[in-house]
């Protein structure tokens, strides 16, 4: 228990203010800056990858009034921290965007704006950045199906991983703590309209979420349902239902139907809308179209 308590305690601290100043991070905000700046070739010296000259035609200037192009060239800031595709970031941290519900990736789009989760190179970013686009931006990533990738290896002990298992799938009733799958899905895959999958994310930043939502800096929509399952994690929790959580494969499939290349949707995909009854209120997922 001892060990486990040391193994969580980081991620009470790491909160995404802290983030800048991890070294990917850093590198990656001078990045950003520099494509706002209009010097996108500076990408290449970097050694970023800039997706086949996809970094210079990525030149956002000001926010509402951006060059015409595809989507894919104007997200070029973006997908230079979270992968072509937005398929994740290569540092272990910089969440997965592709195939997320619209929804919810739209959410986080206006959090990360108005302050309602903290991380400097993305509010800069989409400061000012009207509504209507960032809808636009949530339904490009959403709709995006790159293949995921095998699991980290797992360094947790079967114990760990037992009581991560039960976390997810059962709960703990003594505490008043739902099971994560009571909301996140059978499958962990998320539920429309916006509440996201579990699956495909890193051990650090599942981790740290959950922390963000300990410590008030990350927050949802009232009622914060999240937030309150946050609040009942212990650390040795938080470290179990991370290492879990994180070492599962996500099981492949077709993409759904109307992506490109879909097919009959039978792989990670959200729940349809409606199909889970919530064990208590979400304001997010309410509030949603
Ligand atoms: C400098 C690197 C960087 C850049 C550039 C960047 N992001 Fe992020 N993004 C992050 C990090 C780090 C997080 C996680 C922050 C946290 O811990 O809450 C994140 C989180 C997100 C999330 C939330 C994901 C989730 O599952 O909740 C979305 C959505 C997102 N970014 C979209 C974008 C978009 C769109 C752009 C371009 C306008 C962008 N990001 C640019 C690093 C970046
Ligand atoms: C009562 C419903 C509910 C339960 C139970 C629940 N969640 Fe959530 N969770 C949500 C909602 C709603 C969101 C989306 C919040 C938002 O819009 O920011 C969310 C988001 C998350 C995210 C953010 C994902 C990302 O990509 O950034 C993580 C991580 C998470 N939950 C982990 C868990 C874990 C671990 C458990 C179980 C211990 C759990 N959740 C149980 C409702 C729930």
């Amino acid at each position: 228990m001892a060990r486990l308590r040391r193994l969580a305690s980081p991620w009470r601290g790491v909160t995404a203010r802290a983030l800048p100043a991890r070294g990917p991070a850093s590198l990656c905000s001078i990045v950003a800056a520099i494509a706002l700046a209009g010097a996108a070739p500076c990408l290449a010296q970097t050694g970023i990858p800039t997706q086949t000259g996809v970094a210079t035609a990525g030149t956002v200037q000001g926010g509402a009034s951006l060059e015409p192009g595809t989507m894919q060239a104007r997200l070029a800031a973006c997908t230079a921290c979270h992968g072509e595709q937005g398929r994740a970031g290569a540092d272990g941290y910089y969440p997965r965007l592709a195939g997320k519900p619209q929804d919810y990736l739209y959410h986080q789009l206006q959090n990360f704006r108005d302050g309602r989760r903290q991380y400097r190179p993305m509010a800069h970013l989409l400061r000012d950045l009207p509504d209507a686009y960032l809808r636009d931006i949530a339904a490009w990533f959403s709709g995006q199906h790159p293949p995921y990738p095998a699991p980290a290896p797992t360094t947790a002990d079967a114990a760990q991983m037992a009581r991560g298992s039960q976390l997810v799938r059962q709960g703990d009733k003594a505490r008043g703590l739902p099971a994560c799958s009571a909301c996140h899905g059978a499958a962990l895959s998320g539920v429309l309209p916006a509440i996201p999958g579990l699956l495909g994310l890193p051990r650090d930043y599942i981790g740290a979420q959950v922390g963000s939502w300990q410590s008030g800096l990350r927050r949802a929509a009232a009622p914060d349902c999240m937030a309150d399952v946050a609040r009942r994690l212990e650390p040795a929790d938080i470290a179990a239902v991370a290492a879990w959580l994180s070492a599962q494969p996500v099981p492949q499939g077709s993409p759904p139907p109307g992506a490109p290349g879909g097919g009959d949707g039978g792989g990670y995909v959200p729940a349809p809308a409606g199909s889970v009854t919530l064990p208590v209120q979400c304001g997010s997922q309410e509030d949603a179209r």
